[in-house]
């Protein structure tokens, strides 16, 4: 009696797990061209495996909209299943009380083995898994449209002396030099790349991870936002608000020469069929360094087995190999995945792979702060706000970095 109740209870159990069909409301900011062709390939895993995917994009390129539609979601006490969610912001929606937990599906895929433990670390809540991360992509890139380079007689620049002249000649041949979209997240991603150049990475990780008030206020940093303001000068006339995805159309069609922007934009060429190293060019921003930006998902509490079954599911596929491959090929990143070579990446990945390795080797990897790899959110912002404010006036740089160490001191 005892042995068929026990056996009855196992079948159910059993049947229980088979029956639930994974379901995930799935939110996030990929809608761009070549964004939405990589999250495709994850619909269609899900999918393969009888999920059942409810999309939910939210426009808007560094995903400010996306996590201002979470919050109220939240809010409203109607989470939705996994949200594309990175850095610090895994840790205080955590704090919040609102993560699920997936570690389960990390211990027996035997993540802590496949992840660098930075990024590791990241998807972690108390030291159990509560994200899974599909990539690394970098910040810190350059992308050139090859033929007007070619036209003008310059190669892609390796300092920004160098960018400087490049760029003016440009302006001399009336081709414009640097297509830029004027929103603040596009603003703060040029400011940390010429930061990191010029500072080094020891310089970015005390104004940028530590918020140290010497460094923020430094003659370093002044030098930082005059580079932003000569930048300032090399874009059009119709920068403001402007997507970054239009940006990057306008090095496609040699409308520009270059954008400074991270690899997501190699997404978009490639999605419009462009070859690395014979259409456009990529480089590191002048001065190198590495500011790594990590997507992943997130898993927040839900009811019901069917969309933990869907959470579980998406974490397994997200650190599948293929899809970390695949994903990222389309993607315009490089895998999170240890094991999963280059082989069949460009080399632009294959770069970035090496970079990666090099920094982390001798401790110059940095976090990426305009992407919310660095810092919380209020000191990110405060650090954006003035970035933003300054590039839309004529505020002197000493007047910045006076403001900037003001508005990182009111955000603690
Ligand atoms: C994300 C990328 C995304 C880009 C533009 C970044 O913050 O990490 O995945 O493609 O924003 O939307």
């Amino acid at each position: 009696m005892l042995k068929k109740t026990i056996l009855a209870a196992t079948v159910a159990l059993t049947a229980g797990a088979v029956w639930a069909e994974p379901q995930a409301e799935v939110l996030h900011w990929w809608t761009s061209g070549g964004e939405a062709k990589s999250v495709a390939v994850l619909m269609e895993e899900f999918a393969g495996r009888g999920g059942t995917w409810t999309d939910m994009p939210v426009a808007g390129g560094g995903g400010d909209a996306a996590m201002t539609a979470l919050r109220a979601r939240v809010l409203s006490g109607n989470a939705p299943t996994a949200v594309q969610l990175k850095g610090p912001a895994i840790q205080e929606w955590y704090e919040e009380g609102v993560l699920a937990n997936i570690n389960a599906v990390g211990v027996e895929q035997n993540w802590d083995e496949l992840l660098p433990t930075a990024i590791a670390d990241h998807m972690k809540c108390d030291g159990e898994y509560c994200a899974a991360p599909v990539n690394v992509h970098r910040v810190n890139w350059m992308w050139g449209n090859a033929q007007v380079l070619a036209d003008a007689g310059l190669e892609m620049p390796t300092t920004w002396a160098e960018f400087n002249a490049a760029a003016e000649k440009l302006q001399g041949m009336g081709i414009t030099p640097l297509a830029h979209g004027g929103q603040a997240w596009q603003d703060a991603t040029m400011f940390e790349s010429i930061a990191v150049g010029l500072g080094g990475a020891e310089f970015f990780q005390a104004a940028f991870v530590d918020l140290d008030e010497a460094t923020l206020t430094s003659d370093t940093m002044v030098a930082v936002f005059d580079q932003l303001r000569t930048l300032r000068g090399f874009v059009d006339d119709d920068f403001s608000g402007r997507d970054w995805n239009l940006a990057t159309a306008m090095v496609m069609n040699g409308e520009a020469a270059f954008q400074i922007m991270g690899d997501w934009a190699k997404g978009e060429f490639m999605a419009a069929g462009l070859e690395p190293g014979k259409d456009f060019l990529c480089a590191p921003t002048p001065g190198g360094g590495y500011l790594y930006n990590v997507d992943s998902f997130a898993m927040f509490s839900v009811e019901g087995d069917d969309k933990i079954a869907g959470q579980n599911l998406l974490a397994e596929l997200i650190m599948g190999e293929n899809f970390q491959e695949v994903f990222n090929l389309n993607k315009g990143s490089i895998p999170a995945r240890l094991d999963v070579a280059l082989d069949s990446f460009d080399y632009c990945a294959r770069r970035s792979g090496y970079d990666m390795d090099v920094a982390s080797g001798n401790g110059s990897l940095m976090p990426s702060y305009a992407h919310g790899m660095a810092l919380r959110g209020a000191q990110a912002g405060a650090i954006t706000d003035t970035v933003t404010a300054f590039f839309n006036s004529d505020m002197s740089s000493a007047d910045a970095v006076a403001a900037l160490a003001t508005a990182v001191k009111n955000s603690m």
